[in-house]
């Protein structure tokens, strides 16, 4: 509760003539997501709530544009597509001024200004706006892509769509930071979020087997990562690549005789099988035969 109430900013407003404090303005600050909607939470306090107090104008700006987003006058609203009072009804005798945008971008982002007119006087206040967009999971690959023995090999990492300006790290094993080995570059699209994308040398020697990219956030909070996991593992003093070999000499010849054997088995089974029915059935099947002789016979008679 006690942070809530930091984020209150209380400006005092006075009224122009009589010089005295006629209304208090409490703006929350803002906080907007990308792709989403924001509030501009401002609620207007008259120090007298009289039963005729009303709002007469209302006008919310943006620092550096010169068109108003959303003007209330003569008892009539108009705003830019994308603005509207927070309030879905608002009107004359709601205190509450907040400013809604339907679809925020980064280029939201920043500071906005609310001037009002009331009790004959008028009063201004600003509220900052905060955007930001989460980075996507981060994906790797390895340049080049099957990892072969004794080379070097770079590892990639991508990670795309965020705001404000991230950072890559890496961490091999299970927590040993690498990312002083890793080169990132940051680039800014048109829609104004950052694709962070970071390069990863390992040398030849000393690649080990679990790789983990870490996306951190502009305020270093951890949003994604991924695990990047290089299967055989050679072991730094390159007897790894040897040993993987020998034994892919031992295992083909091991399948080879292997299959060899079984099915030498299953055809002197099928063989005793056969041999076996012989001894046993032997006259069924010649009466078999000897059947279809005679059927033969008949059909030939007809
Ligand atoms: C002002 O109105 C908005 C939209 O209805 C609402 O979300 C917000 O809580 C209101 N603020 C106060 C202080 O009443
Ligand atoms: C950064 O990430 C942390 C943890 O996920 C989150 O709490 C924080 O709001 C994020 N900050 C920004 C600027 O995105």
């Amino acid at each position: 509760m006690a942070l809530i109430g930091t984020l209150f900013f209380i400006f005092t407003a006075t009224c122009v003539g009589a010089n005295k404090v006629f209304a208090t303005v409490q703006c929350r600050e803002s906080f907007g997501k990308h792709g989403q909607q924001s509030l501009l939470e401002c609620v207007v306090q008259p120090t007298v709530m009289a039963a005729d107090t009303e709002i007469e104008i209302v006008s919310w700006t943006k620092e550096g544009d010169k068109k108003p987003l959303l003007v209330f006058n003569d008892g009539k609203t108009k705003s830019q597509p994308g603005y509207m009072f927070a309030e879905p009804s608002w009107n004359k005798k709601n205190m509450n001024v907040s400013l809604l945008i339907t679809n925020t971008t980064v280029a939201h982002a920043g500071v906005y200004k609310c001037w009002l007119k009331i009790n004959n006087g008028d009063a201004e206040w600003t509220t900052n706006l905060k955007v930001t967009a989460k980075y996507s999971k981060p994906i790797i690959r390895s340049v080049p892509e099957t990892i072969p023995q004794n080379t070097d090999v770079a590892l990639i990492c991508d990670s795309d769509g965020g705001y404000p300006k991230g950072a890559i790290h890496w961490i091999v094993e299970h927590d040993t930071e690498w990312t002083k080995s890793s080169e990132m570059k940051a680039e800014q699209g048109p829609n104004g979020l950052f694709h962070l994308s970071s390069k990863l040398t390992l040398l030849r020697g000393s690649i080990f087997s679990k790789y983990t990219c870490v996306v951190v956030n502009a305020s270093g909070g951890i949003e994604e990562e991924t695990v990047f996991v290089i299967e055989d593992e050679p072991r730094p003093d390159g007897q790894g690549g040897e040993k993987s070999d020998s034994t892919s000499k031992i295992v083909a010849p091991v399948v080879v005789i292997g299959s060899l054997i079984i099915g030498l088995m299953i055809l002197l089974l099928y063989r005793r099988r056969r041999q076996n029915g012989h001894l046993t059935s032997n006259s069924s099947e010649e009466e078999e035969e000897e059947g279809l002789r005679n059927k033969d016979d008949r059909s030939s008679h007809v």
